[in-house]
């Protein structure tokens, strides 16, 4: 039997795409290999949002020239956003490699493995998943998504131009994957998209989609990610309300606390429509979690704008955010921008924000202690086999005392904080 390897790098969504991949190559036959010594077929499911992530990649191809220098015969594929980016980069430069799939050709991999070769990176409008459940992953969690690609052209972003523009996939669909995944025991399910705010299959939008996975009997946490500021479904709070199993927290990048660098971003909202969107979520429901995305020396980033970027952490007081210096990506609006701020500003602002949010961070998670929550257990502490890993109802990881079988919810008292990590010890039956 032909044997695949599959090396990913970047976001969740390319975990379920490099998933895709294998449900196909292993509908054909294809068995997962052990090492990737043994492939006949390796596959790099690639990253293009910064710089660095490309780079990276970009050495690890390299280095799969020895492999197939001794494996002649090996067929060598690279998939997702990088060959989409720069298929010249990969084809001229790197002729050892056999075939490139961007992230809406993926469903070309089995006539790849099977002697295929050449670029496969046309962006068209068809859901990729329909009839397709990939799902699968670390139990008894599962990604699950929910839509692709995106056109809002934050100017910064390589998105549009890698996965192209946005696709739905059908409710029917999702919920086939969930139930599918609730039959094998999964239990929390994080639905995905780059922008969930414009899901929409004929109308019925994200807080609709939420209501009707939050339906399905085995699931007990659901998560979703990622929202933007602008046109944010406030009624997602309605259901969040209604739907204890809808996780209290949600994902809301910032990017930037200045009115000006986000107009230059082109975010299409400003600091204060941000502050007042965060005002009327927690009005709405009290105890929720915010996390956010924000990106430090975007061109053109006075101290002043930094200043207020660090105002709104202050003010703010997300639960936690991926802090980011920019990193600028060819073909976007950004990339064009004079202005630049150099190495060295970036890296001081990056640092500064990290170590004020890192406070918040901890602190917030000193302030729980003594706080009762129901946490789902995911897995033994890799630290200490004597301690679960769990994940409570705002998305934070919780260390809990004692080994407790994966997939069940247990009730825990908070009484330590390692790191940034709460910790919980479980409450006996008559507390
Ligand atoms: N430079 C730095 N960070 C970026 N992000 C996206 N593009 C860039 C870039 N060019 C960050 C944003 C986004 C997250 C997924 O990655 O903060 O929300
Ligand atoms: Fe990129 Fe997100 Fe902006 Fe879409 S909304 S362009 S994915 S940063």
């Amino acid at each position: 039997m032909k044997q695949y390897y599959i090396l990913t790098y970047g976001c969740q969504m390319n975990t379920y795409d490099s998933h895709l991949m294998e449900l196909l190559l292993e509908e054909h036959g294809y068995v997962q290999a052990g090492d990737i010594e043994h492939a006949d077929v390796v596959i790099v499911n690639t990253c293009a949002v910064r710089e660095h992530a490309v780079k990276r990649v970009l050495s690890r191809i390299d280095s799969l020239k020895t492999l197939k220098r001794k494996n002649p015969s090996l067929r060598l594929g690279i998939a997702g956003c990088v060959p989409q980016q720069l298929k010249a980069r990969i084809t001229k430069k790197r002729p050892f490699v056999d075939f490139i799939l961007g992230p809406d050709n993926l469903k070309d991999v089995v006539m790849c493995a099977q002697g295929a070769s050449g670029l496969f990176v046309d962006l068209n409008d068809t859901p990729l998943y329909s009839d397709l459940y990939p799902a699968n992953g670390d139990f008894p969690e599962a990604y699950v998504s929910v839509m692709r690609g995106c056109i809002n052209f934050c100017s910064y972003c390589i998105v549009p131009y890698t996965r192209g523009k946005d696709k739905s996939r059908r409710i029917h669909d999702i919920k086939r994957e969930v139930e599918k995944l609730a039959l094998k025991g999964y239990k929390r399910i994080v639905l995905l998209g780059q922008n969930v705010n414009n899901y929409d299959d004929h109308e019925k939008r994200l807080p609709h989609l939420l209501s009707e996975i939050a339906h399905i009997n085995a699931i007990e946490r659901i998560g979703f990610l990622t929202s933007h500021p602008a046109f944010f479904p406030i009624e997602v709070i309605d259901v969040m309300k209604e739907e204890p199993k809808i996780e209290k927290c949600i994902h809301l990048p910032l990017q930037s606390g200045s009115s000006k660098i986000l107009r230059r971003m082109n975010r299409i909202y400003t600091k204060d429509h941000y502050r007042e969107l965060i005002n009327e979520i927690r009005t709405r429901i009290d105890d929720i979690a915010l996390t956010t995305d924000i990106i430090v020396g975007f061109p053109g980033e006075t101290e002043d704008d930094f200043s207020e970027t660090m105002e709104m952490v202050n003010g703010i007081r997300f639960d936690s955010a991926y802090m980011f210096q920019y990193s600028p990506r060819r073909f976007t609006l950004a990339s064009t921008y004079c202005s630049s701020i150099d190495t060295e500003t970036r890296m001081r602002r990056l640092h500064e924000l990290i170590r004020v949010q890192s406070e918040i961070t901890r602190q917030k998670s000193n302030a729980s202690r003594g706080r009762i929550l129901d946490v789902l257990i995911i897995g033994e502490n890799e630290k200490n086999y004597l301690e679960s890993n769990a994940i409570s109802v705002y998305n934070k990881r919780i260390v809990v005392q004692g080994r407790f079988e994966s997939g069940t919810i247990r009730k825990v008292r908070i009484i330590d904080v390692k790191g940034w990590t709460p910790v919980g010890k479980p409450l006996q039956e008559h507390e």
